[in-house]
């Protein structure tokens, strides 16, 4: 192999370059094709290539690519704010524009900090996260995130706001119905928030549907009420994380559509651009900026690239494409039908223990026990092998932590682009389905 002078996550591994995209494929220089099954790390929410985006991309380019946001603002990102607040539920009408799905949680913890600063309440500095959760790799992100092995070493630098459960019916379920699971869940919050004491949190902060921490566990219907219900109690903000879930990946244009609750702040990532230039958003509900309007006036973060027009023109023609496209009803439609067909699959695998998810956001967990739902121990590298295949067989899929110690346990998620076909979705399943069989002659007969 030539030298590498690139970063990359394993440093002497060896990465096919990718030449160029085309809607849900991808293409090396050797000319392998590859299904984009995840859309990256589900991302690349409108598939690559699109014609009007790179057009919009080149319109602004010929415009202005940055001005500094201390200095100018422009149309564009005003645009982009106010289509932002037009598709955000309840009163999130205010976005604040950064980098990175990392950048947009730091943000909405400072702005938590700061909303209870201003109306004198400065001990509230604390957040309660959940186990089984990513929020992002910088450390205030990291100290809410569950994700052991993300954690792992940095542990002393991380402050310790994982401390209630996320909801995983599969394997809470045992003896109980899922709205008694719900109230232990709910309950777990209330205890904790009585432990710290509600003058010490700022606020709870959660993924609606859990991505690489879990494999895309989803809550029921009334979940979030009951979790909100007690925030509210206690004077405590809701942050949902809504960076994997949010521009239509789960059939709604945020996935906490589904639960009917609304939070006090949202951050969003990923999808908002598909990919085509890194943008990330906190979106703030107007109870929020409230009293830092009345108060201070000024919101103690931003970044050098924060709304920088380049990306704001680039997010904006991507949220346009999703809209005049109804990419986010053709992901509630084709997420049923992609799930159905794992449902399927499912049912003649030794080795798929669960199908959840909603939208094209669906996780696959496997066990080495269907019946006990034993995990493959990590040591086995199931995961890895799971992924590898995939990669081999031409279909990228996403890697997601399951089980509930945070160390055994896996799952992929599905999350191919919404613009993804019915007979895209037979194909990326045709794949699936010869690698799991494969996993599943090679590997697991060992073990089962
Ligand atoms: C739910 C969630 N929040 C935050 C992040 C961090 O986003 P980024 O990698 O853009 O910093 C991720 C990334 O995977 C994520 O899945």
């Amino acid at each position: 192999m030539e030298r590498t002078y690139l970063i990359k996550p394993v440093l002497d591994g060896n990465y096919p370059c990718i030449s160029h995209g085309k809607g849900i494929y991808l293409y090396d220089e050797q000319g392998k094709e590859y299904l984009d099954g995840s859309s990256g790390a589900v991302t690349a929410s409108i598939g690559h290539g699109v014609q009007e985006i790179i057009h919009a991309m080149m319109e602004q380019a010929h415009k202005v690519s940055f001005v500094y946001r201390s200095q100018f603002s422009t149309s564009v990102a005003e645009t982009l704010a106010k289509k932002m607040s037009e598709i955000s539920p309840g009163d999130l009408h205010w976005s604040f524009f950064v980098n990175s799905g990392s950048e947009a949680i730091e943000t909405a913890m400072k702005i938590a900090i700061q909303y209870w600063q201003e109306q004198g309440k400065g001990t509230k500095q604390k957040f309660i996260s959940r186990w089984m959760s990513y929020h992002g790799i910088t450390i205030g992100a990291l100290s809410a995130s569950g994700h052991i092995q993300r954690r792992g070493r940095f542990e002393a630098l991380l402050e310790q706001y994982p401390t209630i459960s996320a909801p995983y019916y599969y394997r809470d379920i045992t003896n109980q119905s899922i709205a008694a699971c719900d109230d232990f869940y709910a309950d777990e919050l209330e205890r904790e928030i009585l432990r710290v004491g509600s003058e010490n949190i700022a606020a709870f902060i959660a993924e609606p549907i859990v991505g690489a921490a879990g494999g895309a566990l989803t809550p029921s219907a009334e979940y979030f009420q009951k979790m909100k219900e007690v925030c509210d109690r206690y004077d405590i903000l809701f942050i949902a994380d809504e960076v994997m879930t949010g521009l239509g990946r789960t059939g709604k244009m945020f996935a906490m559509e589904h639960f009917q609750v609304v939070p006090d702040l949202m951050a969003t990532g990923k999808g908002m651009s598909g990919g085509y230039t890194p943008i990330a958003a906190t979106v703030i509900s107007k109870k929020v900026m409230e009293p830092i309007l009345h108060g201070s006036k000024f919101i103690m973060s931003g970044h050098t690239f924060s709304a920088n027009p380049q990306s704001a023109a680039t997010a904006l023609a991507v949220i346009e494409y999703i809209e005049k496209n109804n990419l986010v009803e053709k992901s509630a439609k084709n997420g049923l039908y992609l799930k159905e067909k794992l449902k399927r699959l499912a049912e003649t695998s030794d080795i798929i223990g669960d199908i959840r998810g909603k939208g094209l956001f669906i996780g696959v967990e496997f066990v080495k026990n269907k019946i006990t739902k034993e995990p493959f121990p990590r040591a086995m590298d199931v995961l890895n092998q799971i992924v590898q295949t995939n990669f081999k067989e031409g279909l990228l899929v996403y890697p997601a932590n399951a089980g509930t110690d945070g160390i055994n346990g896996d799952a992929v998620i599905l999350a191919p682009p919404l613009t993804t076909t019915k007979k895209e979705i037979d194909e990326l399943i045709a794949r699936f389905a010869r690698s799991l069989q494969k996993i599943e002659s090679e590997l697991v007969k060992e073990v089962i």
